[in-house]
């Protein structure tokens, strides 16, 4: 309890005041926050004993920023730029003492004090961007001030935080200060004093200005980069426009403009879909019937069973993460060949500068390959990768239950198969459950856990727990055949399949994915993951897919071949092909089917409506424990575009009436029930809600 407010405190230490912002997790900007750093600041500047104050505050970290739960409510005064105007004006030094991850409104009041001192490993930056904003509290305007517009605007629009080192020199932080951070600041306020240094304000310092303001060319050449990525994002521009405004216009003008631009942003699709997708990532870490205080497993090593494609990119993970860990393969020629694939991933990644060859060796040295089973007996977590064959995995598990310690977590990758019946093999059941990364493992950032019947819980929170470690976003998901992703995938692949034959071309039904937003289309994407992967499947399971098929028996199976559904012509852009087209054609005559013209619109809905289906059974089946887990699968494991929210909340805003209309309608000219409205979709189109809607106290109803 502070003793200006619950979440405000103001002590001093001689002629030093300190005011503390205690609201944790992350301290962010709440009304009460921003009403108690208003009165304690007044409070500094009307006691004629305090020479000087720090700002600074308790837990974790700096604050994080604005209470993005509060976005979208009546905004309540006084407003983050009145708390700031306020510092600004004390007329007394004002350090703030950083650590942690200082972001957005947060990083914003830090640039609004006089002086910055970090303690070494602080991240700065402003990542609204990634909430479809932009800086909302004068960022725009004082980081231009402090490192120049352009290096102001590449921060800005990336939204990463940067560490204080890299900064410093500008004088975003006047010092790093190791040791007790608390101390440190104070005795800098002292410095200050005794140096009877100037009371410098960012607001007012215009060197870093000059350059643009001679010469724009380089800021535009930036901006016009920035722009083109954004891909028609509204953030973009308005980010650029404002930093713009940060030497083309006086400051009070500049922030003026940039809360306007903040507010209109804030009422947005783009930005709604992206706030959702914030707390949807972070909500679906929770497991509803968890009980309070199930602790995650202690992690100290790690086994990984296969070094094919999954298995060596889930050690990458492990060693990226910290953890040691044993990879074993049946042959040494395979592990060989896993091993030099681990290191070629690492060494591109240093080649682009996105890793020192030192730390390279250290996660090198992390993964310990052998071709002896045995070595996994000290591992705490193992995850096999072998090929998806229930039998093979079924032995691979029976010798775990064997050789595995107890209370080591035993996991799967596998993306097909029941994790019970994997389970069941062992005499330990509480410790088996999926974890199915994505390809490629390294870099994917979607971890589907999968829970299975007798899963225990510490072992899901251990799961939970190492995913976030190997900055993966974990989705804990129930057992059945694909699980979330592909599932859902599943019924857009049989449907673009279908429109082709009816009459699209696989580049028109690309391009009404892209045009939504998405990274690729069904077909390219088809291209880059193989077609024979497929087609093998399907062999196997006796069943056929016209095209898709018909494209592997020839030899063409995507990139790797150099043609699929497309032609690649020595690069990884698809280039529509004749006779490509040809094949298609003759496949609908031969099926009896009348090809007519499909338009974009229709290609959209027959995509994604069906998924949007098969995510309501997903629901109603209790595989998905909320419709924002279904979304964040999604995001991270499919390139669905952030700023539409996930395919369960876009359709809350296309409306669930609409789309069980259209469905219906798509339903009876096919023939197919699977496009039939699924219960759930029916009776929430029928009540007028949407699927955020569904609260769990009338799920039962
Ligand atoms: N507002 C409200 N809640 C927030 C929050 C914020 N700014 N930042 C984090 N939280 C909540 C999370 O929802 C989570 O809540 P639960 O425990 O109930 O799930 C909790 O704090 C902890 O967050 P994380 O699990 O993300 O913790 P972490 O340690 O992994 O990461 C973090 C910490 C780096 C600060 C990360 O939470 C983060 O990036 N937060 C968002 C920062 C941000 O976007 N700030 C800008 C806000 S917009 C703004 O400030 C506009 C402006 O200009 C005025
Ligand atoms: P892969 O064929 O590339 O690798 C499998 C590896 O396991 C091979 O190197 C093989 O030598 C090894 N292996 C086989 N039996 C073994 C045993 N008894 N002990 C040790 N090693 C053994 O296969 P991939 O693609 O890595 O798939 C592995 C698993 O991951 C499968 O269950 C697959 O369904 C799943 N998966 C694959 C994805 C992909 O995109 N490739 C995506 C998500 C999951």
């Amino acid at each position: 309890m502070g003793s200006v407010n619950p979440s405000i405190d103001l002590a001093h230490d001689g002629e030093i005041a300190v005011v503390t912002i205690d609201n944790p997790p992350v301290n962010a900007l709440k009304h009460e926050v921003r009403a108690g750093l208003i009165e304690a600041f007044q409070r500094v500047k009307n006691d004629a004993g305090v020479k000087a104050a720090v700002l600074a505050c308790a837990g974790r970290t700096f604050s994080a920023g604005a209470d993005i739960s509060e976005f979208g409510k009546p905004r309540r005064s006084p407003g983050l730029i009145e708390v700031i105007e306020t510092i600004e004006s004390v007329g007394k030094p004002v350090v703030a003492a950083l650590h942690g991850t200082p972001l957005g409104g947060g990083f914003e009041l830090a640039l609004g004090c006089h002086y910055r001192v970090a303690a070494p490993g602080t991240r700065v930056g402003l990542p609204e961007i990634k909430l479809g904003l932009l800086p909302g509290a004068g960022g725009t305007q004082r980081l231009p001030r402090l490192i120049g517009p352009e290096r102001a605007l590449q921060l800005i629009v990336s939204g990463n935080p940067t560490p204080v080192e890299e900064l410093a020199q500008d004088g975003v932080v006047d010092a790093i200060v190791p040791g007790d951070l608390r101390q440190e600041a104070i005795a800098f306020a002292r410095k200050v004093l005794s140096e009877r240094r100037p009371l410098t304000r960012v607001r007012d310092r215009e060197d870093r200005l000059s350059a643009a303001r001679a010469d724009a060319g380089a800021f535009t050449r930036a901006a016009d980069a920035s722009t083109k990525r954004a891909r028609g994002l509204r953030a973009v521009p308005a980010c650029v426009e404002s930093v713009r405004n940060s030497f083309e216009k006086p400051f009070d003008e500049g922030q003026a403009r940039e809360l306007a631009l903040f507010m209109e942003l804030l009422t947005s699709e783009e930005s709604r879909a992206q706030r959702h997708i914030f707390f949807a990532e972070r909500e679906a870490q929770k497991v509803p019937d968890m009980p309070a205080g199930s602790k995650p497993r202690d992690i100290r090593r790690g086994g990984v069973i296969g070094a094919g494609t999954m298995g060596g990119g889930i050690a990458m993970n492990f060693a990226n993460a910290g953890v040691s860990v044993t990879l074993v393969e049946t042959a040494p020629d395979a592990l060989d060949r896993g091993l030099a694939t681990i290191r070629k991933n690492y060494a591109n990644t240093v080649s682009r500068g996105g890793l020192s060859q030192e730390e390279m060796d250290r996660r090198v040295g992390l993964i310990t390959g052998t071709t002896d089973f045995n070595a996994l007996a000290d591992a705490d977590f193992i995850i096999e990768a072998v090929f998806e064959e229930m039998g093979l995995k079924k032995r691979v598990f029976a010798e775990l239950d064997r050789i595995a310690k107890p209370g080591a977590i035993l996991a799967t990758n596998t993306s097909t198969l029941d994790v019970n019946e994997i389970a069941a093999t062992t005499k330990r059941p509480q410790d088996v459950l999926g974890t199915h990364f994505f390809s490629p493992a390294n870099v994917m950032k979607l971890l589907e856990i999968v829970r299975g019947e007798k899963t225990a819980f510490d072992a899901l929170a251990t799961a939970i727990a190492l995913g976030r470690r190997m900055a993966k976003v974990p989705v804990v998901v129930g057992v059945c055949y694909g699980f979330v992703g592909n599932r859902m995938l599943h019924l857009r692949s049989v449907e673009a399949e279908r429109l082709i034959l009816e009459g699209a071309l696989p580049q028109d039904v690309d391009a009404a994915l892209t045009e939504f937003g998405f990274p690729m289309g069904p077909f390219a994407m088809s291209d880059l993951a193989g077609i024979d992967v497929g087609w093998r499947i399907r062999k196997g399971r006796g069943e056929r897919a016209e095209i898709s098929d018909t494209l592997a028996e020839m030899g063409r199976f995507g990139q790797k071949t150099g043609s699929g559904y497309f032609r690649y012509e020595g690069g990884r852009t698809p280039v529509p092909d004749p006779e490509v087209e040809k094949i298609i054609i003759d496949a609908s005559n031969r099926l009896g089917i009348q090809r007519r013209t499909i338009d974009s619109q229709e290609i959209l809905e027959r995509l994604i409506f069906p998924m949007i289906n098969e995510g309501a059974r997903i629901l109603e089946e209790g595989i998905a424990y909320r419709p924002g887990d279904i979304d964040v699968v999604w995001v991270y494991g499919y390139g669905w575009p952030v700023w539409r929210g996930g395919p369960m909340f876009y359709a809350d805003q296309v409306g669930l009436g609409y789309i069980g209309d259209r469905l219906a309608h798509y339903a009876a000219r096919s023939g197919d029930k699977a496009l039939e409205p699924a219960p759930l979709l029916a009776r929430l189109a029928r009540e007028g809600r949407g699927f955020a809607e569904n609260k769990s106290e009338d799920k039962a109803a």
